[in-house]
């Protein structure tokens, strides 16, 4: 499963690329906002962190001026993915886009039909909000299932973006259902490194070793 940050601090992305284990990065324009920045500037900040796909949302709602808004953000790097939301004109655009070679994500999904509309128009991802899923007392990960088994059953090449990721269990579900990408804010990735019999376990190898008065450098 690849693995995207939700974010659009450029901190943090920095820090997990140094892992080695970032597949790319997702904005939206609450994390634009929360970064402070200006939207163009951080993109193209984020793009060079990653080779991998950086997310970049239009907010026009109409055709026409999604694709002018997609125009821009597309120059900014080869490695922009326009971000759309889940609606007839978001559809258009992602048809249209993805029929030029420009990567689509296919934002705010919220039903496997909504899912299968979005791999109908072209999508590269579509992402469903597991988090927001639960908080409105639906089941994010039954949503999962449901759009993998209709992507398996028409071989869709539209990767599942697990989305809204709140905390390491989603991302385990995630993995379990064969989701393809989940994006998570760094401090939940950061999480899965994390286990307290580890960190006991150094503890107790260090402390023996200690004892045996060797270095090893
Ligand atoms: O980028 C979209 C998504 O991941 C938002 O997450 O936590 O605001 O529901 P959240």
């Amino acid at each position: 499963m690849k693995f995207f940050a939700d974010t659009a601090d450029i901190a943090d992305i920095t820090e997990l690329a140094a892992t080695g284990l970032l597949d790319g990065v997702t904005t939206n324009p609450s994390l634009i906002h929360k970064s402070g920045r200006k939207f163009v500037e951080v993109v193209a900040e984020i793009c060079k962190l990653t080779d991998g796909p950086v997310s970049a949302e239009v907010v026009a709602l109409d055709h026409p001026t999604m694709m002018k808004e997609a125009e821009i953000l597309r120059k900014i790097a080869d490695n922009v993915c326009i971000k759309v939301p889940l609606t007839i004109d978001g559809l258009k655009t992602c048809k249209a886009l993805s029929d030029e070679g420009t990567m689509v994500n296919v934002t705010l999904c919220f039903s496997a039909n909504q899912a299968l509309l979005a791999a109908k128009a072209g999508a590269t991802f579509i992402s469903p909000f597991v988090g927001r899923h639960d908080d409105n007392g639906f089941d994010g990960m039954k949503l999962i299932e449901d759009i993998r088994l209709i992507y398996d059953n028409y071989a869709f090449e539209t990767e599942i973006l697990v989305a809204s990721v709140r905390h390491p269990i989603h991302v385990l579900e995630a993995a379990k259902i064969g989701a393809d990408v989940m994006t998570a804010p760094p401090a939940v990735i950061k999480a899965l490194f994390n286990h307290v019999l580890t960190d006991k376990g150094i503890a107790g190898f260090l402390a023996d070793w200690e004892k045996t008065g060797q270095t090893i450098v």
